[in-house]
């Protein structure tokens, strides 16, 4: 077969991995969402992905449906690299030696510093044959936020705001809700469900009393965590996020200076208490995101206000260093075309305005 034949070979069955991982995006963390597939004479004779944490991987799911031992050719076309060690699970190395596989497509490295590259390497030490790094964007795109937790040891960010054509969050009376409309409102709840954590602003709280909880067209979705940043408690007692508090959890990070004789009263109704450092006066935001880290937070999704926001993207320290921005405009006349800002994810849409920005730490 010629080099270009086996690239849009490899290609197209790393798709359909692709195809597979992204069943379980949203559903693994702290685990990435992987895809495998099995190939016999240019056919998926079987595929798999990873459902959650501590079940299968992908590549034991899809070894798994293959009947009887793997034949001469057989293909396993896999978007991450197979793990060589103990985790939850027993290595994925000894499952496809055991089957009986002797050629591996892999997507992308493990980015975890520990593993990469040890499960590639192992498996050629057996004779398998291994090739590497096909559609390796795509996969490390679909598990950004594995990536800059495993690297990083904090959580992926992906910030979210609505606004107005003209750059406002909120209209001159101060009013935010709803400056986008339901279809916009239904794209933020999809995100809420990808991710581990939901992060706003003491402000917005105050203003908006939101319940920052996921609310699909069909059920209710994954709660993420809500985490609020309030750096000397003034959230009022009877916010609806404390309330709601028993789905999922609620962390409020505040001050040390807070006395806990405070923060005890609300711990008794579930909310839970991230105690961090100042920063200029207010919660230093790099130490609470090593802290969400360290507690197998890998995304999260910042809702605002616009105090919050700036305080995450501003030039020097802080928890998100590189931006990339993805921005809709949704309601305009088809005639009008977005002529700034957008970059790689543009949307366009018909509905009243809204834009959003993903950001990567
Ligand atoms: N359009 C949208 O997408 C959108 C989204 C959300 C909110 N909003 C609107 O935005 C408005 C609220 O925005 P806001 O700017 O007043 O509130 P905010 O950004 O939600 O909250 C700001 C507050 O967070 C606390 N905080 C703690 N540590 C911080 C830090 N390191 N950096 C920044 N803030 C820190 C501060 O209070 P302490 O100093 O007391 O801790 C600060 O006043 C409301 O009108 C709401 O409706 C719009």
């Amino acid at each position: 077969m010629t080099g270009q034949k086996s690239k849009d070979k490899h290609e197209k069955f790393m798709k359909a991995a692709l195809g597979y991982a992204r069943k379980g995006l949203g559903k693994t963390s702290p685990n990435p969402a992987v895809g495998a597939v099995i190939v016999r004479k240019d056919q998926i004779i079987a595929a798999g992905f990873h459902r959650k944490a501590g079940a299968p991987h992908a590549e034991v799911e899809a070894l798994n449906r293959l009947q009887g031992k793997a034949r001469p050719g057989d293909t396993l076309y896999v978007t991450l690299e197979p793990c060589n060690h103990y985790g939850r699970t027993p290595p994925c190395t000894q499952a496809i030696l055991e089957k009986g596989i002797r050629k591996v497509v892999v997507g992308m490295k493990d980015p975890n510093p520990r593993v990469k590259g040890k499960g590639c390497e192992y498996l050629s030490r057996q004779g398998v044959e291994i090739v590497t790094d096909v559609l390796e964007g795509e996969c490390r795109r679909l598990n950004e936020w594995f990536v800059t937790y495993v690297t990083k040891g904090r959580p992926f960010v992906i910030a979210k705001t609505a606004m107005t054509l003209d750059g406002w969050t909120a209209t001159s009376t101060g009013h935010s809700r709803w400056v986008t409309n339901e279809r916009s409102r239904e794209w933020v709840h999809r995100l809420r469900n990808q991710v581990d954590g939901i992060l706003v602003g003491v402000g917005t709280v105050m203003a908006d009393d939101p319940l920052l909880n996921t609310r699909l067209k069909k059920g209710r979705g994954r709660d993420p965590v809500r985490i609020i940043v309030d750096t000397h408690l003034r959230i009022p007692v009877n916010a609806r996020v404390l309330g709601h508090a028993k789905g999922s959890e609620t962390l409020i990070a505040v001050s040390e200076d807070v006395p806990s004789r405070r923060l005890g009263r609300l711990e008794r109704n579930g909310v839970s208490f991230l105690t961090c450092p100042k920063k200029e006066g207010r919660i230093d935001l790099r130490a609470l995101m090593d802290m969400l880290g360290k507690r197998s937070i890998t995304s999260v999704l910042l809702e605002g206000g616009a105090t919050l926001m700036g305080a995450m993207i501003r030039p020097g320290p802080q928890p998100i260093s590189s931006a990339r921005s993805r921005a809709g405009f949704i309601g305009l006349p088809s005639r009008v075309r977005p002529c700034c800002t957008a970059t790689s994810r543009t949307f366009l849409l018909r509905s009243p305005v809204s834009s959003s920005t993903g950001i990567s730490p």
